[in-house]
């Protein structure tokens, strides 16, 4: 069950979207942090020797039957914890206070205002205000005396509190998440200033044993490269770690962006040394894709298309004992299949898209990692700048930024707008700034005006956010300048576009891709 945990931190997974992005954090903090069941017992992780515990949010209420709870003895204990959202609302509940659902709920950005200065809050710094980003529906309606309230905020009178005496602490709020303003600041005096957990972790320890474990795989790796960061990172450990019995595929679906196959190939073959094998497959993806408007099932089809096509590739090629793919830790929560009681927010083609019969067996090294993780490991593996900034770009490819069914006139509205969108923004050395940034279109038709003619056409969603590992984004405040030039261009270069809207939504509510 991963490395040693003695002075590190156990984060109980209480099914919350977040609870893996606490192990992360605390890892950048440079101490091991490892996700483990809700019910785990108190005497287990005292044998385990960890140094503090987190309790993770998660989806449930906890005054309903059969909420997961936590092990009562954790509060009667002296191991130091970290409650947050729900792990917090439990946390009031065991020591007596009410949770319930107030008029409380908080979804995305909160002032939070800090009463107490000190342990949790140290250098953040009394009566000052921080962005915090909340999202939560029940509340903790009464917090008992043997609770000090540490801060506030409008929704939450209880944002944050300390039980008096014992190092337990309890923030509504997710401090894990990068928009929340000194949350790191906060996680690190949790960690290291009040469980006074040891500084081991290490990403040159993570390469090291992924390289170890990496060679010990029998038999032949095919390893299907998209041209984004993770499957070349993926590729140039494979490289490291097996070199000839790797075979790296590019598949063409038909569902990429401009240029992509062409510029996968000088990437991979050039920077990294690794040869590339390109399969055109795009008239079977598209076909299967016919018809189809719904957006899981759409990935759903892509998913098995992909698979079909590397089933074929193996029979003809193989044979190959493993299909490696990059799969990065938030495709595995998002699509429900962490350990924990998490729910699903969309199906990731390359993990709930695969059916079970496939004959290889998956590799997924980069499974426990996050994006920013992933740019770390592949600058140590010594893979260019430019790509390891690359935009990240899903495995479905346009088909989740095409609404309803996929034509190829979408695709190339689609494609066309958001080379556009990249453009402008590599123009204003503004690319590198954002996390992602594209156009969608959907089948909505909207009436333009061209000289004295009226002429119906599609209205293109420009999409630009920031964000530093995908769990929450914000909407990229462009400038009018930027977007004026990005709304001119597209209308008039991308035929049959009358109309541009840029959109204003964060992560949450909306997700980044449009399905
Ligand atoms: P969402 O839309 O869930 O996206 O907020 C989070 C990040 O993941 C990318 N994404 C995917 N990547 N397979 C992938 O490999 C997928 O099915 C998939 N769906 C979304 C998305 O581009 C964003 O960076």
């Amino acid at each position: 069950m991963g490395p040693d945990l003695r002075g590190g931190i156990a984060v109980l997974d209480f099914g919350g979207q977040y609870a893996h992005l606490i192990c992360r954090r605390v890892r950048a903090l440079g101490v091991y942090a490892a996700l483990l069941p809700h019910d785990v017992r108190l005497r287990e992780l005292q044998r385990r020797g960890v140094a503090g515990v987190i309790l993770s949010g998660g989806p449930a209420s906890v005054y309903e039957v059969g909420a997961p709870q936590a092990d009562p003895a954790l509060f009667r204990g002296r191991v130091p914890i970290l409650g947050i959202c729900y792990g917090y609302q439990l946390m009031v509940r065991a020591h007596g206070g009410e949770v319930g659902r107030g008029e409380g709920r908080e979804y995305g950005r909160a002032k939070v205002r800090v009463l107490e200065a000190g342990g949790l809050f140290e250098g953040v710094g009394k009566g000052r205000r921080v962005v915090c980003w909340m999202s939560h529906s029940d509340s903790a309606l009464m917090v008992p005396s043997t609770m000090e309230v540490l801060a506030s905020s409008e929704g939450s009178p209880y944002a944050a509190v300390r039980v008096k005496g014992a190092p337990q602490f309890g923030v509504q709020f997710h401090p894990e998440v990068t928009h929340t303003q000194k949350g790191k600041e906060m996680l690190s005096n949790f960690v290291l200033g009040v469980c006074g957990a040891e500084r081991k972790w290490s990403m040159k320890g993570f390469l090291k044993e992924s390289l170890d474990s990496l060679s010990k795989l029998e038999g032949r790796v095919l390893c299907a490269a998209s041209g984004g960061v993770d499957s070349s990172v993926v590729a140039a450990l494979l490289d490291r770690a097996l070199g000839e019995r790797v075979e790296v595929v590019f598949i063409e679906t038909g569902l990429l962006r401009a240029g992509e196959g062409e510029a996968v190939e000088k990437m991979l073959g050039e920077t990294v040394g690794v040869k590339v094998r390109v399969v055109d497959a795009s008239e079977g993806f598209l076909g299967a894709l016919r018809g189809v408007a719904d957006p899981e099932e759409k990935r759903r089809v892509v998913g098995r298309k992909f698979a079909e096509v590397f089933e074929e590739f193996a029979r003809e090629e193989g044979p190959f004992e493993y299909l490696a793919q990059g799969t990065l830790y938030p495709d595995v929560i998002e699509s429900g299949r962490s350990a924990g009681p998490a729910s699903v927010i969309k199906t990731h083609h390359n993990v709930g898209g695969l059916p079970s019969g496939l004959s290889m067996k998956v590799v997924e090294p980069l499974r426990d990692l996050y994006k920013d993780e992933v740019r770390e490991l592949g600058a140590l593996l010594g893979l260019p700048r430019e790509l390891v900034q690359r935009h990240p770009f899903p495995g479905p490819g346009l088909a989740v930024r095409v609404i309803g069914e996929v034509t190829e006139e979408k695709l190339r509205v689609c494609r066309e707008a958001s080379l556009i969108v990249e453009e402008a923004l590599k123009d204003d050395g503004l690319y590198d700034e954002v996390w992602q940034a594209f156009a969608y279109v959907g089948d909505d038709r909207v009436t333009g005006v061209l000289g004295d003619e009226r002429r119906v056409g599609y209205q293109v969603v420009v999409k630009v956010v920031e964000s530093v590992d995908a769990m929450t984004a914000d909407w990229s405040r462009l400038s009018p300048r930027v977007l004026e030039r990005i709304s001119g261009r597209i209308t008039n270069e991308v035929s049959g576009v009358v109309a541009v809207a840029y959109s204003v939504s964060s992560k949450p509510p909306a997700t980044i891709e449009p399905q």
